[in-house]
């Protein structure tokens, strides 16, 4: 039975392949790639290849780079088009598409540059129109894209067609949507920074290639994958367009597949594996569906909804809710680190060792206070030993003007100093200079970095010690992934490992909590992740780390589900304004709508919908068990 037609994956209309991992499925698709170069060379024909841009391609371009360099795949005779470029950045702009490609794939294989194909970004607005007829061309008398790799936008959209683009369109100067402008703000630095326009092929173009693949990572990208894969085909979301293609297919990981239908939903496609975690999550589901807390719900309602073989097991449904009652009810506590002298049988957290020695990770600065104010001030004045570690210097986020005026306020504070502080005031001076020669654009050199590194690290340290965390326990790594790296771009390497190691055999902590994005492997927070995951794997054997508990937050994305949530720290109106004043430290930059705590208050609101308890605010925590 093709997984087309088998009744787990009834709802979907294209065909979705989930791997384990990004690196898994980059390396598939790669090796398929390889396939396809080898078998149109033996042809006599050159393959081609569409490209796409963005971090999703990033794995994908890694494993052709290392096709290459180890095991001798030549792209000589290859034939590349790019799905689009920014309107109005030249090839050498640090966040054109061009560069990107030369950064990630060009530069490293043997293409031959006459065979590169991107939209120029730089034609006159008169010649848009002759310059993107003339790429459609140029992909006709190539003989037409063999493959084309896509990735997918929050808007739905693929190349940069934003909703609205039709079935038929070809390639066009388009407006990029606001969602899409945010979600390129950190390469920009801002959002008005980033260019408005852009020359994409259109949908009509891409679903010419003779076959294409869609990647996806993470679980931002889940609620949109199964819009265009179970949703109808519309111009609202232009991937759903891949539904009529005679050999397209969704490449994913787990996470970008969370929302479809067999993962969300299993018991609605016959597929239910009754775990406990299953159970609880189907129950919760049940009870926000149909708007009655827990120990409401019937069995009638059971039964409607595809679950009657819980009633089977349960003997009726009493039975299940009281025990997903508790089981939610004994998530929340006011003692993140365990109560001391208490029965923990029912408690998230055990109660010995008391103080515990507790390690918080904050990939970048803020992270802890937003994800987890509240639970760090409650650790603190508990009694316990915390540790905060920023591992990201955080730079890539500071403006220039805030720059600025920190190197005239040292410039004019030096200048005053009787004798004069020479030093200094050529240190401001230089940093006041670079910032003028580069731009608003150019790459800022290592000493502006630095600079802004200190700046967001002063507003990390305030935060922290609102929080009630000692002076001496506030760490910084500045790994080197990010000092070294831009957005999109990052690399990790032995050196970050080595670092987040470093801490952890200092440490030997009872508790870590760092926050769990794996949804964007190559965001900051990813990277980070890996770098902790690689760490914390090095010691396998070593004793502390037996008793160590890895607690997941999250930082900016959003929060866990309450059938996720093994820790729901509650917090009252001024515990949750406590936290709210560390997470304002930060001024040089800040998500603002991050800083009212209504993510908190929603979790709250749901806790209180199941007919747990109601309270102001929570915090949500997952056991990582590695
Ligand atoms: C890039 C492109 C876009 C991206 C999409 C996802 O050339 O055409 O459609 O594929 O915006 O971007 P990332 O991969 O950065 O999430």
């Amino acid at each position: 039975m093709s997984a087309r037609t088998s009744p787990a994956t009834q709802f979907e209309k294209i065909p979705v392949v989930i791997h384990p991992s990004a690196a898994e499925a980059a390396a598939a698709l790669a090796a398929e790639v390889r396939d396809l170069i080898l078998e149109r060379r033996a042809q006599g024909k050159a393959a081609v290849l569409g490209l796409a841009t963005g971090s999703t391609p990033v794995p994908f371009y890694r494993e052709l780079v290392r096709l290459h360099r180890e095991e001798g795949l030549s792209f000589h005779d290859v034939i590349t088009f790019n799905l689009d470029e920014y309107y109005g950045l030249a090839r050498d702009h640090r966040e054109s598409y061009f560069r990107f490609m030369q950064e990630q794939l060009f530069a490293h294989i043997d293409l031959k540059p006459e065979n590169i194909h991107l939209p120029d970004g730089t034609v006159p607005l008169d010649g848009v129109f002759n310059h993107c007829a003339a790429y459609e061309q140029a992909i006709v008398d190539a003989g037409g894209i063999d493959l084309q790799i896509l990735g997918i936008g929050r808007t739905g959209h693929i190349g940069f067609n934003e909703p609205g683009s039709s079935q038929d369109s070809l390639t066009r100067l388009i407006p990029l949507d606001l969602v899409t402008r945010q979600d390129a703000a950190p390469d920009f630095l801002r959002e008005e920074n980033v260019p408005r326009f852009a020359i994409t092929m259109g949908v009509g173009t891409i679903l010419r290639a003779r076959k294409l693949v869609l990647m996806a990572w993470g679980g931002n990208k889940a609620d949109i994958v199964a819009k265009a894969v179970e949703g109808p085909e519309t111009e609202a979301v232009s991937a759903s367009f891949l539904q009529s293609h005679p050999d397209a297919r969704f490449v994913l990981n787990a996470d970008a597949a969370g929302a479809l239908t067999r993962i969300r939903l299993p018991w609605l496609v016959g597929r239910a594996e009754w775990t406990p975690k299953e159970i609880r999550r189907a129950v919760l589901w049940l009870a926000l569906t149909d708007k009655k807390p827990v120990l409401k719900l019937r069995d009638g309602e059971y039964n409607e909804h595809g679950m009657a073989e819980l009633l089977t097991r349960y003997g009726n449904a009493y039975n299940l809710n009281i025990e997903i009652f508790n089981r939610q009810q004994h998530t929340i506590t006011g003692w993140p680190g365990g109560k001391p002298n208490a029965d923990d049988t029912h408690r998230p957290e055990r109660a010995a060792p008391f103080p515990k020695t507790v390690l918080v990770f904050a990939p970048e600065p803020q992270d802890d206070s937003l994800g987890m104010g509240g639970t760090i001030e409650r650790l603190v004045s508990q009694g316990h030993d915390v540790h905060v570690c920023y591992m990201a210097g955080g730079d890539l986020r500071v403006t220039d003007a805030e720059a600025v005026r920190f190197a005239r306020v040292l410039l004019e504070t030096a200048e005053q100093q009787s004798g004069g502080w020479s030093e200094q005031t050529e240190y401001a001076r230089g940093v006041l200079e670079e910032i003028e020669t580069k731009g608003p654009f150019g790459d800022p050199p290592a000493r502006l970095r630095r600079l802004k590194a200190l700046i967001r690290r002063g507003e990390a340290r305030d935060s922290a010690l609102t929080l009630g965390v000692k002076p001496g326990q506030i760490r910084f790594l500045d790994l080197p992934f990010y000092t070294e790296g831009r957005y999109r771009q990052f690399r990790l390497s032995e050196a970050d490992i080595a670092a987040v190691g470093s801490v952890l055999a200092t440490l030997r902590p009872h508790q870590i909590y760092i926050t769990g994005n794996l949804a964007d492997p190559s965001s900051v927070q990813g990277v980070a992740f890996q770098a902790f995951q690689a760490a914390w794997e090095a010691r396998a054997g070593q004793a502390w780390r037996k008793h160590c508990h890895v607690w997941l937050y999250r930082g900016q994305q959003t929060e866990f589900a309450p059938h996720e949530i093994q820790m729901a720290i509650p917090m009252s109106p001024d515990q949750l304004s406590h936290k709210l004043s560390a997470v304002q430290k930060f001024q040089s930059h800040t998500v603002p709508e991050l800083l009212d705590g209504e993510r908190n208050r929603v979790t709250a609101r749901l806790y209180d919908a199941l007919g747990t308890a109601e309270y102001e605010a929570i915090e949500a925590f997952r056991r990582w068990e590695g």
